[in-house]
C-alpha cells in the first residue's frame, strides 16, 4: 500500500508514522508513506495556501490552486483508490472503514488547517471524508496519524503475529476480554482459575462471555450494528 500525505506541517508525523510498527511495515516495504508539503506547491512567493473567505467571517480558508496542483500531479503519477480529507464533519472513522481502507493500494489523505479547504475541493477531488471524533483538532495532521496507524497495522505481514489483529476490540462489534500476565497471584488479587487450566476450548468460552459482557456494560450499541 501506497499512502501520500498532503500536509503544511509534516514535521508531525515524525513521531507516529516513525515509531514501531508504522516503522517497521516500511523497513519491510510493505507500506510506503510519502508526504507532500502544500508550501512546495504555492504559487506566490510568500508559499501561502490559505485565503480570507469569500462573504467574510473569522479564519482563513485553504486555498484550491496548491491542493489541486499537488493532487494533479499525484494522480498523473498513479490511480488513487481514494483521496480522503481528514475533517470533523467526515464519517465518523471505526473499525469497518479501516478494514476497508487497509486493502486498498494507492490513497492520497490531505490534512485539513484553519476554517478548512474552499469547498470545491471537497467538490472535485475527494471522495471520502474523515473525521476521528466528535472534537475539533487544530490540524488534520493528528487525525491522518491516527488513520494511518489504524490502517497499517492492517496489513498483512505488518503484525507479528498475524492472527492478532482478528481479535482487537471492535474486530467482530465486540470489545476485547480482559487479559492478565504474570505473577498468577499479586497481592491475593488472582488470576481467573479458567486462564490456568490449559482447557483451550473453556478458555475461548470464557473469553468470548466475558468480551460479550464487557460490551453490553460498556458500549451496548455496539452489539445492535
Ligand atoms: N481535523 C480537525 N479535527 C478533526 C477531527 N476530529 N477528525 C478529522 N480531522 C480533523
Amino acid at each position: 500500500m501506497r499512502i501520500d500525505i498532503i500536509t503544511v506541517l509534516p514535521q508531525i508525523f515524525d513521531g507516529p508514522l516513525n515509531n514501531s510498527i508504522v516503522q517497521r511495515a516500511q523497513d519491510k516495504g510493505l507500506i510506503e508513506i510519502h508526504f507532500h508539503n502544500l508550501r512546495d506547491y504555492a504559487n506566490d512567493k510568500y508559499k501561502s495556501v490559505d485565503d480570507y473567505a469569500y462573504g467574510g467571517g473569522a479564519g482563513m480558508v485553504m486555498t484550491i490552486e496548491p491542493i489541486a496542483k499537488c493532487v494533479d500531479k499525484l494522480k498523473a503519477e498513479r490511480d488513487y483508490d481514494e483521496i480522503i480529507y481528514m475533517t470533523p464533519d467526515g464519517e465518523l472513522l471505526d473499525q469497518g472503514i479501516t478494514n476497508q481502507v487497509s486493502v486498498l493500494k494507492n490513497i492520497i489523505v490531505l490534512c485539513g488547517h484553519y476554517k478548512g479547504v474552499d469547498e470545491r475541493v471537497r467538490q472535485y477531488y475527494i471522495t471520502r471524508e474523515i473525521s476521528i471524533g466528535d472534537y475539533v483538532l487544530s490540524g488534520g495532521e493528528l487525525a491522518a496519524a491516527v488513520f494511518c496507524d489504524a490502517i497499517i497495522r492492517l496489513i498483512p505481514g505488518v503484525l507479528n503475529d498475524e492472527t492478532s489483529a482478528l481479535f482487537d476490540s471492535f474486530q467482530d462489534n465486540l470489545l476485547a476480554p480482559p487479559v492478565y500476565t504474570r505473577p498468577a497471584d499479586f497481592k491475593g488479587w488472582k488470576v481467573p482459575d479458567v486462564l490456568l487450566s490449559g482447557n483451550e476450548k473453556e478458555i475461548e468460552k470464557w473469553r468470548h462471555e466475558r468480551a460479550v459482557e464487557r460490551t453490553k456494560e460498556r458500549r451496548p450499541g455496539l452489539l445492535d450494528e
